[in-house]
């Protein structure tokens, strides 16, 4: 049971979303019975000891990119420092960080995009394992869940397997469950509650837009000076700044100064006309901001 493994009531966990995961959010999934997980994104260590004050002593995780984390491995040390109860990575190989978790007595969650990146996972012995499918917001592969999960499911038929991607009600929970989940692991549905740390006008986007409205793109990466990551796109809402670059990433690396100046701007102004949000297809099913812990109970039994 994932219950057990992860010492929840209820089968849904907080993904680990950068700069929209925090401390208040992690900390209200899990005052729900489920499990919050911060999302320490590409690594900030102030960012990170703020978060985890902010989850006063509520029995949360953490998550990390783990291509970010190879660059800066002692993020994962102060992190411990916070006794997480679990630690999920995604994106890179888990296996050189794996035994220092363990150690830690945290929990090893290994989220993966396909079969290949599933079985280089499986090497690092984690706990749990995230079936990520291409509908997820965010940073993801190509596999849709449909497929993906009952594929892993029978890759690891000893694995507590949590699905992500496109759940956002009941009826995504239910169906993960009869393709051979243990439970859901939600983002885009959390990045529109109380509690999470997206901007206000971000989460009166994602109410309004639907599923037809997102894209998977590497502009918002290449922009930022985060791409390279090889089959890795994220998921976005589309904007005037995906319809100028989208297909066009080599003119925008071209005038790569001019336009990271005013994105950082726009950015900064809240403009997103111009500004990444990052999430998923299950938008289509987002009418209204809620508490947390009213999302966990519309989710699961
Ligand atoms: C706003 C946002 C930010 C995200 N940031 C991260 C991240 O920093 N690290 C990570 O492993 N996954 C990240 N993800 C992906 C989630 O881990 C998860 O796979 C996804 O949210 C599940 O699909 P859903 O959004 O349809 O619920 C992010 C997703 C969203 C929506």
């Amino acid at each position: 049971m994932i219950t057990g493994v992860l010492g929840i009531q209820k089968p849904v966990v907080l993904a680990p979303m950068g700069f929209v995961s925090g401390g208040a959010l992690a900390a209200a999934v899990s005052r729900a019975g489920g499990l919050g997980l911060i999302g320490a994104g590409y690594g900030d260590a102030d960012w990170i000891r703020r978060e985890f004050q902010r989850a006063e002593n509520e029995r949360v995780g953490i998550g990390f990119i783990t291509w970010s984390l190879a660059r800066q491995p002692a993020l994962l040390d102060l992190a411990l420092a916070y006794k997480p109860c679990a630690v999920m990575l995604s994106f890179g190989d888990p296996r050189p960080f794996a035994e220092k978790i363990r150690r830690s007595g945290a929990k090893l969650i290994c989220q993966v995009q396909s079969l290949a990146i599933a079985r280089q996972a499986l090497e690092a012995q984690p706990d749990v394992l995230v079936a990520q499918g291409t509908e997820a917001g965010g940073h993801g592969g190509e596999r849709s869940l449909f497929a993906l999960l009952p594929a892993v499911r029978d890759l690891a038929p000893d694995k507590p397997i949590l699905a992500a991607g496109g759940i956002a009600d009941r009826r995504g929970y239910e169906a993960a469950l009869v393709l051979g989940a243990a439970g859901v692991l939600v983002g885009t549905r959390f990045s529109a509650c109380d509690e999470a740390l997206t901007a206000p006008r971000a989460k009166e986007r994602i109410v309004q837009a639907n599923g037809d409205a997102t894209v998977r793109t590497t502009v918002f990466d290449v922009v930022r000076g985060f791409d390279g990551w090889s089959g890795i796109t994220g998921r976005a809402l589309r904007n005037k700044f995906t319809e100028t670059w989208h297909g066009r990433e080599a003119a925008l690396r071209e005038r790569m100064d001019a336009e990271r100046k005013s994105y950082y701007a726009a950015a900064e102004r809240q403009d997103f006309d111009t500004a990444l949000i990052f999430a998923g297809e299950g938008v289509d099913l987002i009418d209204e901001i809620l508490p947390a812990v009213e999302i966990v109970r519309r989710l699961v039994p």
